[in-house]
């Protein structure tokens, strides 16, 4: 969507995965979804050094609505746990010089079953206009798939009469996908800033590398779609919860820097390990996934069950581009597998050859890995 949002893929934070819909704060009023978890995640975002290295936009997910609408139609939050309304939240989240986002979704309700928009596309565009939203997230429960590539470029209409600039996520694609249509990418890069392809994120390697795969599978066709202002969405970082180990979660972050993937965390800010923050603030790996060039990068090659990621990046020398490399192993045997690959093998082909950096140096297998591939290139 060309309105000047998303050159880079968005950074930030979003309640989902980690928090679902939790609306029982008299037992959990530290994991409900209320103002004061959207609050405490901002002031982390800041404390923990998240937002100084990119991460910037605070969404809220789903459950965050009253069952039903207010006397005049408006949406309106739960009274109990949003109780100084969504305005109020969304100039806290400025207030630390952050962005602010919130969810909805395109059916009749929202799939957790709250109000959906639509019935009332042009007011609650407005009402999130008011709000100062920043992001929305537009959910496709409770609604025809077959009505959708209509339906949200009707809502984006709506989200851009207001003038106010929104970065406008989409999940259509994902429902079109589950029931096998044909997509139409075309009005999706026209339509929306990023879209969710696949389905949802949970909290375990299992599904971060289902969906990783999926999009290996998928890359003929879908990598030529993203770009600065529209990207492919292959769901939330989940690293520094409690299904992915310290190895799986550099695999995350490195495969999401080579997709492209926007960088949209769900988890606990405030009680993170500091080997997880560190993945999740490497300005190296982040600098991949916020590469200008905005070319979505590609599963190249498999062999002995390790995969070889790469991605087209800056710095771009007499029409060659650098790449970001990720070696994912997927072996089972045990940590210490010498593996050998040739450049060409990975698709890098630059007769005047490559300066090597591992993004990774503090890991010893990493860097023994590093040596390798250098001591090859250089025996060319
Ligand atoms: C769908 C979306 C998720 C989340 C939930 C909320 O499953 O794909 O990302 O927003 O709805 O109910």
């Amino acid at each position: 969507l060309d309105n000047g949002l998303a050159l880079t893929p968005p950074m930030g934070w979003m309640a989902w995965q980690r928090y679902r819909c939790n609306i029982d704060c008299d037992n959990y009023p530290d994991e409900c979804i209320s103002e004061n978890l959207f609050k405490r995640m901002a002031d982390a975002l800041v404390s923990e050094g998240y937002k100084d290295v990119g991460y910037e936009y605070v969404i809220i997910d789903d459950c965050w609505l009253e069952n039903k609408r207010g006397a005049n139609g408006r949406l309106e939050p739960d009274k109990k746990r949003f109780p100084n309304g969504i305005k109020a939240l969304s100039d806290y989240v400025h207030s630390k010089g952050l962005k602010f986002g919130i969810y909805e979704d395109y059916g009749t309700k929202t799939c957790a079953g709250f109000p959906g928009v639509i019935d009332n596309m042009k007011l609650d565009a407005q009402t999130f206009a008011e709000w100062e939203v920043d992001y929305v997230k537009l959910d496709g429960c409770y609604a025809s798939v077959f009505s959708m590539d209509e339906g949200y470029r009707e809502f984006g209409k709506y989200l851009n009469e207001t003038g106010r600039p929104m970065v406008y996520s989409c999940s259509l694609p994902a429902y079109q996908e589950e029931r096998k249509m044909q997509i139409n990418f075309t009005n999706l890069a026209e339509v929306c800033n990023l879209w969710r392809n696949y389905d949802d994120i949970d909290d375990s390697w299992y599904s971060v590398s289902t969906i990783a795969n999926y999009f290996a599978t998928k890359q003929d066709l879908w990598t030529q779609y993203a770009g600065p202002g529209h990207w492919n969405d292959p769901d939330m970082l989940i690293i520094g919860n409690f299904g992915l180990s310290y190895e799986q979660s550099k695999a995350q972050m490195s495969i999401w820097a080579i997709i492209a993937a926007p960088l949209i965390m769900s988890n606990n800010l405030q009680n993170m390990k500091p080997e997880f923050k560190e993945i999740l603030q490497n300005k190296k790996i982040l600098a991949i996934d916020q590469d200008p060039l905005g070319i979505q990068g590609r599963r190249i090659y498999v062999e002995k069950n390790i995969e070889t990621w790469t991605r087209p990046v800056t710095p771009v020398a007499e029409d060659k581009y650098s790449y970001a490399v990720a070696f994912v192993s997927k072996r089972t045997d045990g940590r210490a597998f010498p593996y050998n690959v040739t450049l060409s093998n990975i698709g890098l082909t630059n007769p005047y050859g490559y300066k090597f950096e591992d993004l990774f140096p503090d890991d010893v297998s990493n860097s023994r890995r590093a040596r390798i591939l250098e001591r090859r290139h250089f025996q060319r």
